[in-house]
């Protein structure tokens, strides 16, 4: 096909969008057109809101909004909702909700909610001058900024501390200012950042002030200003703990190789980072989920658990287990920025929707609903993995995805749940009896 260009695009309303692709690039096929509005809103306010969360929107994407309940977490019982595409991880976390309701639940608890943020400069000199040059003018990061953190003084938070990180072993020249902040419930960003585009605006000013330094010391190159989404001072952790003799419960499997084979699970995923990575993925099923019904940023927070995963040069896994005078215990330990306030949190209706049924948490109550979601499905993973494997239960949730690509009716839909009930789950097993059901009915 050949490739078509355009300026301009973005000026283009809505619909001259659609236009322009169908026609450019689906082959003038205006049917395309009418499948993109059925995915819109019916209400063109609710749509509207939609549109403009983005750029260039044409229409929505749509994801499930699924629910796990019997969440017990310090005593207090969740709904937790889960956006995702994939199934089984709604139902694994289910499953292991439940199965730590009726053992203690979840125990969770926000360690630091600290975040991060750095003005990277180059700068040209003796890096002693610079440091006595800092500390002298250090307090004017802080009072050239109140206009600006005054709302968040007001609601505990603010500026915590500045700091002047010399990095100029590693890059010619490059020093930091790294600073660290408390934003409350909100995650923060936008104040972050905001502040450190006027710390880079008080730096240069007040270096370009000190007469005692020469011109090319009163020069500054800032390099940028921004947050980081490594927040290793942001940390929750979520444990469950029960008997060793209750972990088997209701199975056929002896709990000491269960515990055997768990632990060795978890310790091969402290020390292969094949395997880890697929170990704080099936994390982040359960994390991201919420993290998307709630309305905040999953692409910050995973990037972070996953440096944070690597903190001591190598990638691992973000669950530990533990077995001691007879009781296991398991927990995670992770990163997570998260905001009640801000962002999509108040405008999302689906988002909305979300904090009602977490009954309105704060976003340290957030930050523990998450990581024990994310421990929840982690634990759900490794028990199939170890015990039956991971195909059984994931194929079931998979079969209707399987029909679906086959168009089956709602009634063949029902047969085939009832069939598979107690047989092995295949692709290639479901596509042979539905095509023999449906010859079958053709010949009849
Ligand atoms: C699948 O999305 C996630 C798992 O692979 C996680 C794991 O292996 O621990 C099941």
């Amino acid at each position: 096909m050949e490739n078509k260009i355009i300026k301009g695009f973005s000026k283009f309303n809505k619909e001259e969008k659609i236009d322009w692709i169908i026609e450019n690039y689906l082959d003038n096929d205006t049917s395309q057109k009418e499948f993109l509005k059925s995915y819109w809103h019916q209400n063109s306010k609710t749509q509207q809101l939609h549109d403009e969360f983005i750029e260039n929107t044409i229409s929505n994407f749509y994801v499930p909004l699924g629910i796990a309940p019997n969440f017990k977490i310090n005593d207090k019982v969740y709904c937790v909702p889960m956006a995702i595409e994939e199934s089984s991880v709604v139902a694994a976390s289910a499953k292991s909700a439940s199965f730590w309701l009726n053992r203690g639940g979840f125990k969770a608890k926000v360690v630091s909610m600290i975040k991060v943020g750095h003005v990277h400069f180059a700068w040209h000199g003796d890096y002693e001058k610079l440091r006595v040059f800092f500390e002298e003018i250090k307090q004017k990061f802080f009072t050239e900024t109140e206009s600006l953190t005054a709302n968040m003084r007001k609601r505990g938070g603010g500026i915590l501390s500045i700091e002047l990180i010399n990095k100029s072993d590693l890059e010619p020249n490059y020093y930091q200012l790294m600073a660290k902040f408390d934003t409350c419930d909100s995650m923060g960003a936008n104040f972050i950042n905001s502040l450190l585009e006027q710390f880079a605006q008080t730096l240069k000013n007040e270096l370009l002030n000190d007469q005692s330094l020469s011109e090319k010391e009163q020069e500054v190159q800032i390099i940028m200003c921004i947050l980081s989404n490594y927040t290793p001072e942001c940390i929750v952790r979520s444990e469950v703990s029960c008997k060793v003799e209750e972990l088997t419960e209701g199975t056929d499997m002896s709990s000491d190789l269960f515990i055997e084979k768990f632990k060795q699970a978890v310790h091969i995923a402290q020390i292969e980072p094949y395997r880890a990575t697929t170990h704080n993925k099936g994390i982040y099923n359960g994390i991201d989920a919420v993290v998307i019904a709630t309305g905040n940023d999953f692409r910050a927070v995973e990037a972070s658990g996953h440096t944070y995963a690597a903190r001591d040069g190598q990638y691992r896994s973000l669950t530990n287990v533990e077995v001691k005078d007879g009781v296991f215990k398991f927990w995670i330990e992770v990163p997570m920025a998260l905001g009640t306030v801000g962002g999509l949190t108040k405008l999302h209706p689906m988002v909305k929707f979300a904090y009602k049924l977490l009954g309105n948490p704060n976003a340290s109550e957030l930050m523990e609903i998450t990581a024990t979601v994310g421990l929840a499905q982690n634990f759900g993973a490794l028990r199939s993995l170890v015990t039956t494997g991971i195909q059984k239960g994931h194929m079931k949730m998979h079969l209707l995805n399987i029909l679906n690509q086959l168009e089956a009716t709602n009634e063949e839909k029902k047969f085939f749940i009832e069939e598979f009930k107690t047989k092995t789950v295949s692709h290639q097993a479901v596509v042979e009896l539905f095509n023999k059901i449906r010859a079958e009915k053709a010949i009849g």
